[in-house]
């Protein structure tokens, strides 16, 4: 499957292909997680111009723990970003894990107004993702980095979502443990892709594991056509195949796994302004 905006890799962290010719509107997509927190611009059209990635520490289990860093980092994305285009960035969107939407809507949004931009929506992720995957009778799963999100949509919009316990975190503890090497270089090991072949056989009863949970949270769907897989720990080679073997329907993953949230949130704002679909 072909994701929208095939040039993400090209602009994520790269400012020097960024590029806002022409564009006439700019709308900025920013997604919070426990790994990372991603800003993406898009444009009038839903054409991606730039991106920014940073690894960040300031929300666990979905949860905003370090309001004021999450702050700054938004605040430093959306500066930089200004500061490349000669548009101006004044309108955004941004999401929630579902079943933190309580503690955590409000939070986001300020986050997005405190850099001053107009927030046009904060939607939960698995709609977020969907804008672009665009399931019908399915379930999206996003397996991060402590918490594995498992949304269910039937004609189209969600009718299920639930948050297990797992994800990238314990297949970077196997690995630390296994090689005897610390948490952060089991991370640099994992996210290797050249090393895809070597560790699989060491993370696959984990990956195994993280199927089984998505498989009981599944059982009561019997009419499920296909699984989708987005989230950071979807990018191993191999992942998807395991999951597939183990669940038995159909489970791809979009060209960005990682990406696919943020891209949708920033879509988002065109469906607020009525202008893409
Ligand atoms: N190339 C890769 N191969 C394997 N795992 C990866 C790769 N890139 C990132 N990851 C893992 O993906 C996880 C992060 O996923 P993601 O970026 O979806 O999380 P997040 O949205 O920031 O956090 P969460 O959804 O858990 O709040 C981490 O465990 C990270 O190690
Ligand atoms: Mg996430």
């Amino acid at each position: 499957m072909t994701t929208p905006g095939l040039d993400l890799d090209k602009l994520v962290n790269q400012p020097e292909n960024w590029n806002f010719s022409d564009a006439r509107q700019l709308y900025a997509g920013v997604d919070l997680g426990t790994y990372k927190a991603i800003t993406i611009i898009i444009d009038e059209t839903g054409k991606p111009r730039a991106a920014r990635m940073r690894r960040a520490k300031v929300v666990r289990s979905g949860l905003i723990v370090d309001y004021a860093g999450a702050q700054n980092i938004v605040s430093e994305m959306i500066k930089e970003m200004r500061a490349a285009s000669q548009l101006p960035i004044e309108k955004g969107a941004t999401s929630y894990p579902p079943q933190t939407e309580y503690a955590n809507i409000d939070a986001t949004r300020y986050i997005l107004e405190g850099v001053g931009l107009e927030v046009l929506n904060v939607l939960d992720e698995p709609t977020a993702a969907n804008q672009i995957l665009k399931l019908e009778n399915g379930a999206i799963v996003d397996v991060g980095v402590g918490t594995t999100g498992i949304a269910v949509i039937k004609d189209g919009k969600i009718v299920f979502a639930d948050d297990e316990a797992t994800g990238g975190v314990h297949l970077s503890l196997v690995l630390a443990g296994n090689y005897k090497i610390s948490y952060e270089e089991a991370e640099e090991v994992k996210i290797d892709h050249q090393k895809s072949h070597e560790i699989l056989p060491i993370v696959r009863p984990v990956i195994e594991k993280i199927a089984s949970i998505v498989d009981a949270c599944l059982q009561q769907f019997n009419d499920l056509t296909e699984v989708c897989l987005v989230g950071g720990t979807c990018e191993l080679e191999g992942f998807t195949e395991i999951v597939q073997k183990a669940l038995s329907i159909k489970t791809f993953r979009p060209e960005f796994p990682q990406f696919t949230t943020p891209l949708g949130i920033a879509l988002s704002c065109l469906d607020e302004n009525g202008g893409h679909s």
